[in-house]
């Protein structure tokens, strides 16, 4: 037998799945007569149990046994120390662990990142002991963007990955199927444990024609943005095929996946082809690529397959698109951005220019943004406004450096910033407008909502491709089109920008630049560096477990009005610094809901001392003095996103059931996993019997049992009323109740 190929050059003792997956894809051959998606094929060979699972779309929970596991370094704090508290010593699975999230973007890229070094060192020590002790691949800050790193290094065509950040599907460029999860859900992989994922739909992209001229692959998925809407991908996976595949590089289609998770959608994915093969043989993965040419049946979809909806694009007739603003479907073919603009009311004039990103910095992109710097230079004009540029990796950088790009960028004008998040995530110390201050941005990232970049509800960012921001950066106003108008030079001739050109992939290979990847040590004998006095990071205490009684008495801590997402419950921006700490960012907890009484935020009732507080010193409150409490909530109770915390935080004030209209599927679930009952009304109306200052008992919760409603009684004053609560806990899940939570109950059975 031939010597196994690793999954990645950083690990020599792994081996792709190929051959696990052909075995598996018999099981499944004989149970489907119908041609299948590379979607399907993907999903189905991951399977726990290929043979016998069952799998009815938008119905059936697959477990699937992913191939991997990526975090960033805002949810691997959390998702640590979660691992940390299951007892477990070693990951089960390959993982690595990236420093990009806490990088600010202040002044340029070394200065900023050896401030954060400072600013954030024990989040890093942390990081880094947890790695090298348990097993991870460790990225270092200015290593770059996990998306970035994990398409040079990690993901293979036919790979199945979750990472602990929305836009892990960025992979799908190199044929993976790769899903944005929470912590918990990372934690479970990670020790070994199947991960569940709802039979997706599959709605297939056919892309028709060739890319090409000022055309973008981010153009093709602003395009899929207009058409599905913000919403249109929920549940679904978007498998791209069609000649026109062809015609984009393979960090052009990962760019289209990175950016389906602004829809919704699951994830996204192309099948394996030419592109990803010469990708691959460019990042030192020759021995993959030949490999995958080896499995093309897995790593394809099956002539004839059907998809659940299909969604067609030529691309020989795709216009530019700049979408915005506060949303990214709100789609401006170029041409009509002006009239658009103008109609409108968005302020026409540019502030900031920014390209980079998870999105949009691959050696092409800044190629192609520095193709259009170099012919503005030549007719001795620059950018008009600031214009940062956020490398998406080390090697990004070193290998634009060498090639002379980058000098072509900064001397249009450009400041390099950290190979890192930066202003994408909110990092962004932005001083050139006031806070509140209409303003107009454009940017090559993701996500433009309300105050993203920073924090300023006043700024309407657009988000387009690299080489559109740069073109509408040399007149920084939203009236210019590249395709049809024209500038004038330094010596007030008239010319047209020529449209962008670069080389894929650099001729002379990518050059490593500093080395930033820190393997785990053989023996894994290190001290993880948590110091108690931390005020960011705090080691978790297993949660109690249940003493088998009823929960009785309950006090209401609050009544939720109306949307409840997990930001209410566990708001982000500043609070991003406590990821690591669960005391301390519990300070956060509900402080964005409503409260049903009095129609305000952060206000509730504390029925021991009759005295109005913030809602996290309330439940602190009860905490202390042994009142056990419940929240109270409408439909959709969670939605958003994947966030743990905002069910940790309940869990650590001394929360035990939440009682809602209807939960968003992973909150529920994530409620589930920290210990809490996660409860609906059997009757929605019933919340309406429940004031605040109710007493709730929750009654023979020892018979608790799969699809049995949960009995509960009413007290309101002299008056009491029973209700029907339906809950969706299967046998294992109780037993995660009962022990105190889905860790305690891993305990147990590894020390069975
Ligand atoms: Fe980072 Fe923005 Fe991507 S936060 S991971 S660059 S979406």
């Amino acid at each position: 037998k031939s010597k196994a190929v690793p999954m990645s050059i950083h690990e020599p003792e792994t081996a792709l799945p190929y051959e696990k997956l052909k075995t598996n894809m018999e099981c499944v051959r004989k149970r489907f007569s119908h041609p299948l998606t590379l979607s399907e094929k993907i999903l189905y060979t991951h399977l726990e149990d290929p043979l016998n699972q069952e799998v009815e779309k938008g119905k059936s929970y697959l477990l699937l046994r992913p191939d991997r596991v990526a975090m960033q370094d805002a949810t691997a704090q959390m998702a640590m120390m979660q691992f940390i508290s299951s007892g477990l010593t070693k990951v089960a699975v390959p993982t690595t662990s990236h420093c990009d999230h806490l990088i600010e973007a202040q002044l340029s890229g070394e200065l900023d990142l050896k401030r954060s070094l400072d600013a954030n060192k024990e989040v890093y020590d942390f990081l880094q002991s947890a790695a090298a002790k348990y097993g991870l691949g460790f990225w270092k800050p200015g290593s770059g963007i996990i998306h970035q790193i994990l398409l040079e290094n990690y993901a293979f065509p036919g790979l199945l990955m979750v990472g602990t950040d929305s836009h892990t599907p960025n992979a799908g460029g190199l044929g993976g199927l790769c899903v944005g999860v929470g912590g918990a859900e990372a934690v479970d992989v990670m020790a070994g444990m199947p991960w569940e994922l709802q039979c997706p739909r599959i709605i297939g992209v056919h892309l028709t024609g060739q890319i090409g001229g000022w055309t973008a692959p981010k153009d093709v998925i602003l395009k899929v943005a207009e058409i599905l809407t913000v919403k249109g991908g929920t549940g679904a996976i978007l498998e791209y095929h069609g000649e026109g595949c062809d015609s984009i590089s393979c960090t052009g289609m990962g760019t289209i996946c990175n950016m389906g998770a602004e829809i919704g959608a699951t994830t996204s994915l192309f099948a394996f082809n030419e592109r990803m093969e010469q990708y691959l043989n460019a990042t030192k993965r020759k021995a993959i690529a030949d490999e995958a040419k080896k499995f093309e049946d897995l790593l394809t979809a099956d002539e004839g397959c059907e998809y659940d909806e299909v969604i067609e694009i030529d691309l020989d007739n795709l216009e530019p698109l700049v979408n915005g603003p506060y949303t990214p479907d709100l789609a401006h073919p170029i041409s009509q951005l002006a009239e658009n603009s103008e109609n409108n009311g968005y302020p026409m004039e540019i502030k900031v220019g920014l390209i980079g990103s998870c999105t949009n910095s691959s050696y092409e992109d800044l190629g192609r943004c520095a193709s259009i710097a170099q012919d503005a230079l030549d007719h001795g004009l620059t950018t008009q406004i600031p214009f940062n540029v956020t490398p998406g990796s080390e090697q990004i950088r070193a290998t634009i450096e060498r090639d002379g790009i980058l000098d072509i960028l900064t001397n249009f004008g450009a400041t390099v910033l950290a190979n890192a998040c930066g202003p994408c995530i909110g990092q962004w110390d932005r001083k050139d407008v006031k806070k509140g201050e209409k303003n107009t941005i454009v940017t090559s990232y993701n996500r433009n909502f309300t105050g993203r970049n920073d924090a300023n509800p006043g700024t309407h960012c657009f988000v387009t491709s690299p080489e559109m921001v740069t073109a509408l950066s040399i007149v920084g106003c939203l009236s210019f089109n590249p395709l049809a108008d024209e500038l004038t030079d330094s010596k007030g001739n008239k010319f047209m920008l020529k449209e962008p050109h670069a080389e894929e992939l650099p001729l002379e290979g990518f050059d490593p630049g500093v080395d930033t990847y820190t393997p785990p040590p053989k023996d894994g004998k290190v001290d993880i560096l948590v110091d108690p006095k931390s005020e960011r990071l705090q080691l978790l205490q297993p949660f109690e477990k249940w003493d088998g009684k009823d929960l009785t008495d309950l006090t209401v801590l609050i009544k939720v009005k109306g949307k409840c997402t997990t930001d209410h419950i566990s708001a982000a921006g500043v609070w991003l610094k406590y990821r690591g700490h669960l005391d301390n960012i519990s300070n956060n907890m509900f402080i964005g809901a409503v409260n049903a009484e009095n129609n305000e935020m952060n206000k509730v009732m504390n029925h021991r001392t009759s005295e109005w507080g913030p809602v996290p010193d309330t439940a602190r409150d009860y905490k202390c003095n042994n009142i056990k409490w419940v929240a109270v909530g409408e439909e959709n109770y969670g939605e958003g996103s994947s966030r743990e915390h905002a069910a940790l935080e309940p869990r650590h004030l001394g929360g035990v059931a939440i009682i809602v209209k209807s939960f968003a599927r992973i909150h529920e679930t994530n409620l589930k996993k920290q210990g809490l009952l996660a409860l609906t009304f059997a009757n929605a109306s019933d919340y309406d019997k429940i004031k605040h200052d109710s007493k709730l008992s929750l009654l023979n919760l020892a018979k608790m049992a799969p699809g049995q409603p949960i009995e509960c009684e009413i007290k309101n004053g002299g008056s009491s009323d029973k209700i029907k609560l339906n809950h969706t806990f299967n046998v294992e899940q109780i037993e995660w109740f009962k022990a105190g939570s889905a860790l305690n109950r891993m305990k147990e059975i590894l020390t069975k």
